[in-house]
């Protein structure tokens, strides 16, 4: 096992992933500067559209990734920041009001206007993941970002609230112990890709993000600077495998290399339809290799991602987001690496797309600029944001529900 150079205790940044686990293990600089100093990756198998559904297996993946990382960073791991993902992940807004006791904004009010929001709307069988405030208003006076110190007898908030289901955190929470190692929070993955991609511009005009993995499409969106929206679509990267693997009547494996290597979102582009060109296959063992047509895997592919852009597309439109998005969608996970993805995204979501990589992090720059790392990035920029006392609007964590949620992971072990 490597073993630690310095004293300073790195920020790691787990994610589990459907396809592959990985560790990103950052340090901060005094000046917020955020470096990248070891990446651990390794095939994950334990997985089922996000959720953990073999605890071995993902024990198995978790140490690989882990002991990769630490050999490159030189630093034991033994806290993580983890990232959930998967259907069960659900957002929604919800509005807290309190009086205020000293007539003035305490930091004291703002956790309890956030709790107060809590309390309405959590049903009994979920739990909070986070609870992110997006504006305040004091007596009549809205959209306040930092309400600290202003006069006042009531204060709102509203407030973005993420629930996940308690069985799925706990298995989670439940490999990352098995590893020999504790999580020190849990961020949905959205926000930790969001995080790692986005600019504040964008933000603040109006955007979606949307990680575009192997077993799901998770989604966030920002308006005014805050979240107002947060969903996982359970269709990813591994149904274009096996539409594919049906489809052309060949192996998943070589289903997924065809669609890596030779994959395109649309053919409809500049011409880009080959009419003729051939891909040989392998197919099972003893059998002859076979060609298959590139028409025919680009039209499959298509028929999928048409059916996943569609569907986010009616999301936006049922939650009243279309025209709110001037800076369009910021599209990344691996999925994002397909030719032509932008261009069949933008025809389908009739708005601008681009293709988002972790930016604004130095260090390993050549290795986690690329939209597989978004996630586990995130997760390092995440926890060294949201190191102090985070209760602006549009800060993206809550102290007072971390603390619960603490509650929360020590319930089961
Ligand atoms: N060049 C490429 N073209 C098309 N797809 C690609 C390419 N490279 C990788 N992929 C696909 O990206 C997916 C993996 O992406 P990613 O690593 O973001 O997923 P994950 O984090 O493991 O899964 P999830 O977030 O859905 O749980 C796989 O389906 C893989 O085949
Ligand atoms: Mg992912």
């Amino acid at each position: 096992m490597a073993q630690r150079k310095n004293s300073s205790v790195p920020i790691v940044g787990l994610d589990i992933g459907t396809t592959k686990v990985s560790v990103v293990v950052g340090e901060s600089d005094p000046g917020g500067e955020i470096e990248i100093i070891g990446v651990g990756n390794h095939p994950s198998h334990g997985l089922k559209r996000g959720v953990v559904v073999n605890i071995d297996k993902t024990v198995d993946s978790i140490q690989n990734a882990v002991e990769k990382a630490e050999q490159m960073s030189g630093h034991l791991i033994k806290e993580v920041i983890v990232g959930i993902a998967g259907g069960h992940i659900k957002g929604m807004n919800g509005h807290g009001m309190v009086t205020l006791r000293e007539k003035e904004v305490t930091p004291k009010d703002i956790e309890r206007v956030i709790e107060s929001a809590n309390a309405l709307l959590i049903p009994a069988e979920r739990e909070i993941i986070h609870a992110i405030p997006q504006d305040y208003t004091v007596d009549r006076e809205s959209g306040i970002n930092d309400p600290v110190g202003i006069h006042g007898l009531k204060l709102e908030a509203d407030v973005h609230i993420v629930t996940g289901d308690v069985t799925a955190a706990r298995n989670i929470i439940k490999c990352i112990e098995m590893s020999g190692m504790t999580s020190v929070d849990m961020v949905i993955e959205q926000i930790a890709s969001s995080e790692a991609v986005l600019t504040q511009d964008e933000r603040e005009i109006g955007v979606a993000m949307i990680d575009f993995g192997g077993g799901t499409c998770d989604i966030a969106v920002f308006i005014n600077g805050s979240i107002k929206y947060t969903e996982s679509i359970t269709l990813g990267g591994d149904h274009l495998d096996r539409d594919i693997a049906f489809g052309l009547s060949v192996p998943l494996p070589e289903a997924r290399k065809l669609k890596e290597n030779h994959g395109m979102a649309t053919a409809n582009q500049n011409g880009l339809i080959m009419s003729d060109e051939k891909v040989e296959v392998k197919t099972a063992s003893g059998h002859e290799p076979k060609n298959v047509f590139k028409r025919d895997l680009t039209t499959i592919i298509q028929l999928r991602m048409e059916e996943i852009f569609t569907l986010i597309q009616k999301e936006f439109s049922k939650h009243g987001f279309i025209g709110l998005l001037p800076a369009g969608v910021v599209l990344t996970g691996g999925s994002s690496k397909m030719r032509e993805m932008t261009t069949l995204a933008e025809q389908v979501l009739d708005m601008p797309v681009r293709i988002g990589i972790p930016r604004d992090v130095n260090g390993l720059t050549e290795i986690i600029t690329d939209p597989i790392y978004s996630t586990g990035v995130g997760l390092v920029k995440y926890a060294s944001l949201n190191k102090g006392p985070a209760v602006t609007a549009g800060g993206l964590t809550q102290k007072n529900v971390f603390r619960r949620m603490k509650g929360w992971f020590n319930e089961f072990f």
